[in-house]
């Protein structure tokens, strides 16, 4: 039994951290009366990325915040008064320690700064080779069981897996899995509190406390939710029937530590006092359900992940090349320096994953992007090379322009009308027109209502598949609402903003393998097989003249307008 008189160094820094919230938390009172409301939200609107409490609250503001030690080995890990090391194999450090019902720690563990734990915790994706001593991932796990639960059921169970072959196993279900030495996998009775999903609750504040706790000691965490099957990683550690598999918990030494997190959506955007006084994002993909200023919030929010989370996949981009290679052939040496170059502006490229590629398959032009945000825009205009200039689009402000009239040979338009109404497809429309050149291109691609989109994606939400915004897949996904186009009303208000159709055609007619295995890799494998079968028979009648076309996913339209 742990000496109910000794006071680890954890606890010790406990109660000095207590008190001194305490202090913070008067002062911040006092401020409040003599501050505006939101001062605290606007140092963080104001751009103030940094994972750190606001002024008032922070304690330690003029300090510069050590990078978390990140231990160089596992002897170095495990020296200096803390968690002794421990020969692999042995299944605890103190078993005695491991039963104690106590809320302590199981020995004298580094000291630790609350807010710098908090703040600096990172998810962790790239983890260095070496195991982790098992003493370290049962401070971990007891750390996790110290969290409340609903009823304090305390229904969750924990697999640490540490073993390189159920590793293996693990990794083969879904990559995520593969790259830390363990993984904790974190399961909850099935049918206890499930009013509320108080028992999803309950294993996510275990979940966080757990990865607070690996970030003291120096070690990461990765939260995984695409394990490829909670079925299946049940049975992979041999966890009973009963027990619902909530998420698996990566841990190891880090390999890579993020500088900085993803920013944060403002405080001031998703808190209220007393009574809720916003607009909430709309989790519909009716372009209709969202205002434009919105969508505007949301598509900020959704750049403020950074690259990571805004890369193509890789049927998108054999898509854009192709198109691409029809649609605009010139352009593929960069232009001499003293050549007046050819101008390309793209419009409402919001990540910028097609920019990016258009940037560097076509060197020969200088492009442009018109944006909602300056912050999106600017987002975009670094992915190019010179950076982009930006303008504003449907408000320009005094940051912001419009862009010029009649000044692009090339204005294109890849996967947006499909995420505006009626009105607003319309008004952009009228606006390339306006943007582009006479005698220039306006070009235009979406996703057609005639092809295997919609059904495909009311079978996987069917199937229990996620639905919802954010997995829309156009060819770039995640930005706002989507719906399908019918061609030709497209080209109908083409023609209503004086664009003349060059030329039509249309890209994959059913889904690449690529794109079948990503979509359906939340399934089992016999409904991924059927997937597959499905696909491979859409791509077979394909081939019957003309339906190709008429049928196509992914449409494209070269549009001109006229040198009068
Ligand atoms: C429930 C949950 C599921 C997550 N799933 C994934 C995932 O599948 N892939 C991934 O790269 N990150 C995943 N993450 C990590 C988030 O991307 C990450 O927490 C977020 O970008 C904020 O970064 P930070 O944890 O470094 O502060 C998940 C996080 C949570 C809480």
């Amino acid at each position: 039994m742990a000496d109910p008189e000794r006071r680890t160094p954890i606890a010790a820094n406990s109660v000095a951290e207590n008190s001194a919230a305490e202090n913070a938390a008067a002062e911040n009172a006092a401020a409040e009366n003599a501050a505006p409301e939101n001062a605290a939200a606007d140092d963080l609107a104001a751009g103030d990325s940094s994972a750190r409490p606001n002024a008032t609250l922070d304690t330690h503001a003029d300090r510069e915040r050590p990078a978390p030690e990140v231990p160089e080995s596992h002897a170095e890990a495990t020296q200096g008064g803390g968690i002794p090391e421990v020969a692999l194999g042995e299944p605890t450090l103190h078993l005695e320690a491991a039963d104690d019902g106590t809320s302590r720690p199981f020995a004298d563990l580094p000291a630790s700064d609350f807010w710098d734990t908090l703040y600096g915790r990172r998810s962790i994706r790239k983890f260095r080779a070496e195991p982790v001593p098992r003493a370290l991932i049962e401070q971990v796990m007891h750390a996790g069981i110290w969290a409340p639960s609903s009823c304090n059921y305390q229904m969750w169970d924990l697999v640490a897996v540490d073993d390189p072959e159920v590793n293996r196993r693990l990794g083969a279900l879904s990559t995520q899995m593969a790259n830390a030495p363990v993984n904790i996998v974190v399961a909850y009775g099935r049918d206890f509190s499930e009013e509320a999903f108080a028992n999803i609750q309950s294993a996510s504040a275990l979940i966080q406390n757990m990865s607070l706790a690996a970030h003291a000691l120096g070690l990461g965490t990765f939260w995984i939710t695409q394990t490829g099957g909670a079925e299946r990683v049940r049975e992979a550690v041999g966890l009973p029937l009963d027990r619902l598999v909530v998420a698996v918990l990566a841990v190891g030494w880090p390999k890579v530590v993020p500088k900085r997190g993803p920013k944060r959506r403002p405080l001031a955007q998703v808190t209220h006092w007393n009574h809720y006084a916003g607009r909430p994002i709309p989790s519909s993909t009716r372009p209709a359900d969202w205002a434009p200023d919105l969508l505007a919030i949301y598509q900020r929010a959704r750049v403020l992940n950074g690259l990571r989370h805004n890369k193509p996949r890789a049927w998108e981009v054999l898509a854009l090349d192709e198109a691409l290679a029809r649609l605009v052939p010139e352009g593929r040496e960069r232009a001499s320096d003293d050549a007046q170059p050819r101008r390309w502006l793209d419009v409402l490229p919001c990540t910028g994953v097609v920019t990016a590629r258009l940037g560097v398959q076509r060197p020969g032009f200088r492009f442009d992007v018109v944006e909602r945000t300056a912050e999106v825009a600017q987002f975009v205009a670094q992915r190019v090379s010179p950076p982009a200039a930006m303008y504003a689009w449907p408000n320009p402000t005094a940051a912001l322009s419009e862009p010029p009239a009649a000044h692009y040979d090339v204005v294109s338009c890849w996967h947006r009308l499909e995420g505006l109404t009626a009105d607003a497809r319309q008004r952009l429309l009228e606006d390339m027109a306006r943007w582009v050149k006479p005698g220039g291109r306006v070009l235009l691609a979406f996703v057609s209502k005639h092809s295997y989109h919609d059904w495909t994606e009311r079978l996987r939400a069917r199937r229990g598949g996620p639905r919802g915004v954010e997995y829309v897949l156009a060819p770039d996904p995640n930005v706002g609402p989507f719906e399908t186009l019918e061609p030709r009303e497209v080209e109908q208000l083409a023609a209503g903003s004086g664009l003349v159709v060059r030329e039509r055609f249309g890209l994959q007619p059913a889904p690449t393998p690529a794109e079948v295995d990503f979509r359906a890799r939340n399934f089992g494998s016999r409904t991924r097989r059927l997937a597959h079968a499905a696909a491979t028979t859409l791509r077979f009648v394909m081939k019957a003249p003309g339906l190709a076309s008429r049928r196509a996913r992914l449409c494209y339209l070269s549009l001109e307008r006229p040198a009068r």
